[in-house]
């Protein structure tokens, strides 16, 4: 880090900003969303979901638990994984045209991110990239506060529930990017780690490296003083880089997800691994809807943008389909050898909360050490090895950085900032593992 958190930085920011949701965890919490609703005197809401959930156990309860605390729900469920712009257009028209007061979103990432981004549309019409950063977007503010919303994250990865960013996927430029704002942040979250209990191993594996990129991202990136100090509060970056707060939570999902994924992965009857996951989910999405995250989660839009011929195993979705933790885990191993010395000491201490033998080690081995645990843990839970697992390959590397660098705002906030060549680089080292 350039600086100690709280030693006087020359030019430096001085304070920094915790954003959080009322928060309730536990198994079976998902049946108090009548009351919690009722409580914000909501009377008429909107609930997101996805076509898989639409019909099952939990959209149901929360359908019954609504009823029950008398407020009427109308459900939107035409979501796909990997949500686009156009989607969010279609959700939007949903949520303007149903006179509701509240949101209620119960799903995966992509149904939290896909109710947050209809209320900005809906609340504060605009075109859909309007709200983006550019290079994306115009860089508009979201002008003002969105309706209530309720967030119930059904798998244990995301932590949309705790942040104040949407990822859209945004079709004319065939990437991924970033909707980010205050006003995003969901007023309360339901995490329920009941809702794990039926996940596949894949998905619980895909969601889990999610979760450890998001903690360890957190934990080594810039720290927030290397900010300007504002005269305006709320002109502080959303994003702001690592901070104590963030430093906490990563810590503890690092912690967890190196003890738990093997054993929630492989038992799906380990209750204590997948509570435990989901928590670490929690936990890490605390740390990055404050801090950010930076090169995992920027090099795998490459991937999102330019997959082909490759499917799944359980996953309802066309073909081509990467599940966005496998994207971001399988260049992660090969980015923080690269980053390391950007952060030696930090590098090293993640290796450690994940369970790595570090014994005896320098900092200046922290890359190293880092990368083999996380090849360890993807050994261990069966995930595709490298870019090659996916289906790529050397001739790809070039177009695969052209389409990542334009992740500024992520890339900026890694304790070593890549260039295009970086990149064709660090990708050339993700083609496979072992
Ligand atoms: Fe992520």
């Amino acid at each position: 880090m350039a600086c100690q958190y709280f030693s006087p930085c020359e030019h430096g920011a001085d304070s920094f900003t915790v954003m959080m949701p009322k928060l309730t965890f536990g198994r079976g919490c998902l049946n108090e969303i009548g009351d919690r609703a009722k409580e914000r005197k909501l009377s008429r809401v909107a609930l997101y979901t996805d076509p898989y959930l639409k019909d099952g156990p939990y959209v149901r309860n929360v359908l019954q638990s609504l009823k029950s605390a008398g407020i009427e729900a109308d459900v939107f469920s035409d979501i796909r994984i990997e949500p686009d712009d156009a989607t969010v257009v279609e959700a939007a028209a949903f949520l303007s045209q149903g006179q509701f007061d509240g949101v209620v979103s119960v799903g995966g990432g992509s149904s939290i991110d896909i109710a947050k981004a209809a209320m900005v549309y809906t609340c504060y019409p605009a075109h859909v990239t309007d709200y983006f950063a550019p290079p994306v977007g115009a860089g508009r503010a979201v002008p003002g506060p969105l309706l209530p919303h309720i967030a119930c994250p059904t798998t244990s990865g995301t932590g949309s529930e705790c942040t104040s960013v949407s990822v859209i996927r945004i079709n004319a430029l065939n990437t991924k990017f970033v909707l980010g704002s205050p006003h995003l942040l969901p007023v309360e979250a339901l995490v329920d780690p009941a809702c794990t209990d039926t996940l596949p191993s894949n998905a619980i594996a895909s969601t889990g490296f999610d979760l450890l990129c998001h903690a360890i991202e957190c934990y080594t990136a810039r720290a927030y003083t290397r900010w300007d100090k504002v005269d305006d509060p709320n002109s502080r970056t959303l994003l702001q880089g690592a901070n104590p707060w963030s430093d906490m939570s990563a810590r503890r999902a690092l912690e967890i997800v190196g003890e738990y994924l093997d054993r929630g992965v492989n038992d799906s009857s380990d209750s204590e691994a997948r509570d435990n996951l989901m928590w670490g989910a929690t936990l890490a999405g605390m740390a990055f809807g404050n801090s950010g995250t930076h090169l995992p989660h920027a090099m795998s839009y490459g991937i999102t943008h330019l997959m082909r011929n490759i499917t799944t195993d359980g996953y309802p979705v066309a073909s081509p389909f990467v599940p966005h933790g496998i994207s971001v885990v399988v260049n992660a191993p090969a980015i923080f050898q690269y980053l390391a010395e950007g952060a030696p000491e930090r590098h090293l201490e993640a290796a450690q909360f994940l369970g790595a033998d570090a014994v005896g080690a320098t900092p200046l081995e922290s890359g190293e050490i880092v990368s083999k645990r996380i090849v360890q843990m993807m050994k261990q839970t069966g995930v595709p090895n490298g870019l090659s697992g996916v289906g790529f390959g050397t001739d790809d590397v070039k177009a695969l950085a052209e389409s990542s660098i334009r992740q500024t705002r992520a890339i900026n906030n890694a304790p070593k900032v890549a260039n295009q060549s970086d990149m064709e680089s660090i990708y050339s080292n993700s083609i496979s593992y072992w």
